[in-house]
């Protein structure tokens, strides 16, 4: 027994090389040939929400491929509704809506007239249902509804409130998951998933806040070199060319052609930069805590049972 358990390397799920499985995922989806799915901003970005819940999660290889085809394919019904609805910028009118909800139907339809696809047709038919049955098509209730379906969901809907549009800005991260998390609390949507994305959004956010602090204080340390030059360029002004400023020039080891001017652009272009990283990074840090207090808030969230239920495999569906 104990070899058996031995034999396990744990470590081997984590190495999912995600840009082999992008690579796999498009060649599979090539049979879509006219069906462009792949130059949409949206459809990226629910792969990429996906990929993170997934990545978060610890998933493996075949749930991750899974999910991520899901994504791909999720809003593959839109080609059928007309693009004078599917770009309107104003609200969508009652007769509007009803026709945009069905690429649900439309997408269900497409999928299913692919063998290979066929097993992911529930996901894209019901990725606009809610637990409490006010979705659409079906009004499906919680447990009708697939767990890869409720993670599309929550990739799906955190994309479409943070991506910016031609006519519309996007929310702020945490506007959104504001949002979502309002919706949790009707019972529209679990919190399970959105917890996972909240662990990746973190992560991300916070690898970009030490990158800029880095660059916060290269850019502190340019400047007082560019200030210690600015100093010297102007006692040269003052006095002129002396053999002393001229060896403290020297240890800058400067370019040809670098003066007075190339210096005090630099010195001004910095000291703009240094504003708006310290603008950025007073706002990642806020966002880094609201996101924190959001997680927490979606893990209280989380029924208990919520944890309990698996992702279902390919074969269960
Ligand atoms: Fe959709
Ligand atoms: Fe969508």
């Amino acid at each position: 027994m104990f070899n058996k358990i031995k034999k396990i390397n744990v470590l081997d799920r984590n190495k999912i090389n995600y840009a082999e499985l992008d690579k796999e995922l498009k060649v599979e989806l090539a049979i879509l040939g006219g069906l462009d799915i792949f130059t949409s901003a949206h459809i990226i970005g629910v792969a990429n929400n996906t990929q993170k819940i997934c990545e978060a999660m610890d998933l493996d290889y075949e749930t991750t491929k899974q999910c991520m085809l899901s994504a791909y394919l999720h809003d593959v019904g839109k080609i059928k509704i007309p693009s004078a609805i599917l770009q309107k910028q104003e609200r969508l009118t009652e007769e509007e809506y009803e026709i945009m909800k069905m690429h649900t139907i439309y997408g269900y339809e497409i999928v299913m007239g692919y063998d290979q696809f066929k097993y992911l047709a529930p996901i894209v038919r019901g990725h606009h249902e809610n637990l409490d049955g006010s979705g659409y098509p079906d009004g499906l209730t919680d447990k009708e509804i697939t767990e890869e379906t409720k993670l599309i969901k929550i990739a799906d809907i955190y994309d479409a409130l943070t991506q910016k549009r031609q006519y519309k800005e996007g929310f702020a991260k945490s506007e959104a998951v504001e949002i979502i998390l309002e919706d949790i609390r009707k019972g529209k949507t679990g919190a399970k998933y959105l917890y996972f994305l909240l662990i990746s959004v973190i992560k991300e956010l916070q690898e970009t806040y030490n990158g800029d602090v880095t660059e916060y204080q290269k850019t502190k340390q340019d400047i007082e070199t560019l200030k210690e030059l600015d100093k010297i360029y102007k006692q040269i002004y003052d006095r002129g060319y002396t053999s002393s400023l001229s060896k403290k020039l020297d240890r800058y080891e400067l370019a040809p052609g670098y003066d007075m001017t190339t210096n005090s652009n630099l010195l001004s272009r910095n000291i703009s930069k240094l504003e708006s990283l310290e603008k950025k990074l007073a706002e990642e840090k806020s966002e880094i805590e609201k996101l924190t207090w959001q997680s927490k808030e979606a893990y209280k969230l989380i029924k208990r049972r919520e944890w309990n239920v698996k992702i279902f495999g390919k074969n269960a569906i």
